[in-house]
């Protein structure tokens, strides 16, 4: 069924242009900006704008719908997190498929294909977990990038759960510097801080700050910098995630000034949260356990400069919700049983907005490091991450002058607390158009199940 749609009057933004410009959405895709009242388009729906920003959806890069963790799962499914993703204004998710130790990558993916098929509000893709590097899983990387999965997330954490060994990183690195993919990196020394982690349950340190304390920032660093010369070595670009410390920052700056292709992601959390609030009493702080941890807060500086100076270029959520009762709950007494994860995907575009309205990052840097450059790193550009002919008509309608406060009580994730209870921020998603499909019509759900599709990627966009 064909249908037009024109969203009138508002400041088109993308990540290289902000202008007074009508668009005209036409079977699901941009068809065309104009100058205001330069057309007489004639549409099925026209949205008015005015006053409003019209900005491409969020494409966050950094999910786990349901992920299997700590020995429970993540509390929302494709659905719920889809739901409270398009609230928030992101259209566009890539999740990670997991492969279990002594699984094939493609066991792995055809589950998550399973969990996430006729559920998704908004479209998604999947990067892979390889927990489980041998001659079989490397031959599987060429086929899985054939089908549109062409990143792949290797752990230095977690012994003996998605942990790889040096060797192991290795040999994957070398097969994606062959085949394209992108080698996804958590970095922590995972076998030293589990020396520290045992250390200090040892001597009775079982809150959840000292989560904070092991996870030290120069076991982050020390990753990092093992991760980037592995990288080196293998002649493959390097995408580090979740990064949280200074001295990490540093060593993706100083590779990046090397030349060479080196890439990291930062997360909402560590821009405005820190260790304060994991040393918060009565168990409060299990709220906040994730990995790598809240930081100090003199880290921030650090993240946000990086974000200026594209030594980070992304921000994704790392979206992975547990309730406090039950869930954060299973770590009470020992800190190390909390299962690790933040809800955020409903919030990231609402939070970096207010980085624009306190002068941190340009409205354009907004829309880079929300959209577009996660659409290029991880080949969905510009279908996805831009307003420009062609693209899919994945579009939020924001209102940058409305005030809200974020709350458990108002948030739609499957999660019974928020990180950012009480935050007041300046802006607000109002419409949300999915593929040219209305999602939210200011402020009312009308989106569905099994809308979103999964969608196959190309190889990085972003490689010097
Ligand atoms: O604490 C976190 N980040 N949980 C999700 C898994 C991961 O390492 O990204
Ligand atoms: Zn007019
Ligand atoms: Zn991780
Ligand atoms: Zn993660």
């Amino acid at each position: 069924m064909s249908s037009r749609t024109v969203i009138r009057h508002g400041l088109v933004i993308t990540a290289s242009d902000e202008i007074h410009a009508d668009v005209l959405v036409e079977d699901g895709r941009v068809a065309a900006l104009a100058t205001p009242h330069a057309q007489s388009w004639t549409a099925d729906r026209v949205i008015d704008a005015t006053g409003k920003y019209v900005i491409p959806g969020g494409v966050d890069v950094h999910t786990h719908m349901e992920l299997p963790f700590g020995g429970t799962h993540a509390s929302d499914t494709f659905e719920t997190g889809t739901r409270a993703a398009a609230w928030g204004g992101t259209t566009t998710i890539v999740d990670f498929a997991v492969q279990s130790v002594g699984h094939t990558l493609r066991e792995g993916l055809d589950a998550w294909h399973a969990k996430a098929e006729g559920n998704c509000a908004i479209d998604y893709a999947f990067h892979m977990i390889v927990s489980d590097v041998n001659d079989e899983t490397l031959k599987e990387m060429d086929l899985l990038i054939e089908e549109g999965v062409t990143s792949f997330k290797q752990f230095m954490a977690y012994p003996g759960v998605f942990y790889s060994d040096d060797g192991q990183i290795l040999r994957a690195m070398q097969r994606s510097a062959e085949n394209g993919g992108l080698i996804m990196m958590h970095a922590e020394n995972g076998i030293a801080i589990d020396v520290l982690v045992q250390q200090a349950l040892a001597r009775g340190e079982t809150d959840p700050r000292h989560h904070g304390e092991v996870r030290k920032a120069l076991l982050e660093a020390e990753a990092t910098h093992r991760a980037i010369r592995l990288a080196q070595v293998a002649g493959a670009p390097l995408y580090v995630v979740h990064v949280s410390a200074t001295e990490a920052v540093a060593e993706l700056a100083r590779a990046r000034d090397e030349g060479l292709n080196v890439f990291g992601e930062t997360c909402p959390q560590y821009l405005f949260l820190s260790a304060d609030h994991l040393a918060e009493p009565d168990f409060e702080g299990a709220k906040y356990v994730c990995s790598t941890p809240l930081r100090p807060r003199e880290h921030q500086a650090s993240l946000w400069r990086a974000l200026r100076t594209n030594d980070l270029q992304v921000v994704s959520t790392d979206h992975c919700p547990f309730c406090f009762t039950g869930q954060k709950e299973l770590g009470r007494g020992d800190f190390s049983k909390i299962p690790n994860g933040l809800p955020g995907v409903e919030n990231r575009m609402d939070l970096l907005h207010q980085a624009v309205v306190d002068g941190r990052i340009s409205r354009r840097r907004w829309i880079e490091i929300a959209c577009a450059t996660p659409a290029r790193m991880f080949g969905l550009y510009p279908k996805k991450g831009t307003i420009a002919p062609g693209a899919d008509a994945d579009i939020v309608i924001y209102d940058p002058h409305a005030e809200q406060v974020m709350s458990a009580e108002t948030h739609h994730m499957n999660v019974d607390y928020s990180a950012y209870e009480g935050k007041r921020v300046t802006g607000r998603v109002e419409t949300v158009l999915s593929r040219g499909e209305p999602v939210i019509v200011q402020r009312e759900y009308t989106g569905r199940a099994g809308h979103g599709v999964f969608t196959p990627r190309s190889t990085c966009q972003y490689l010097n």
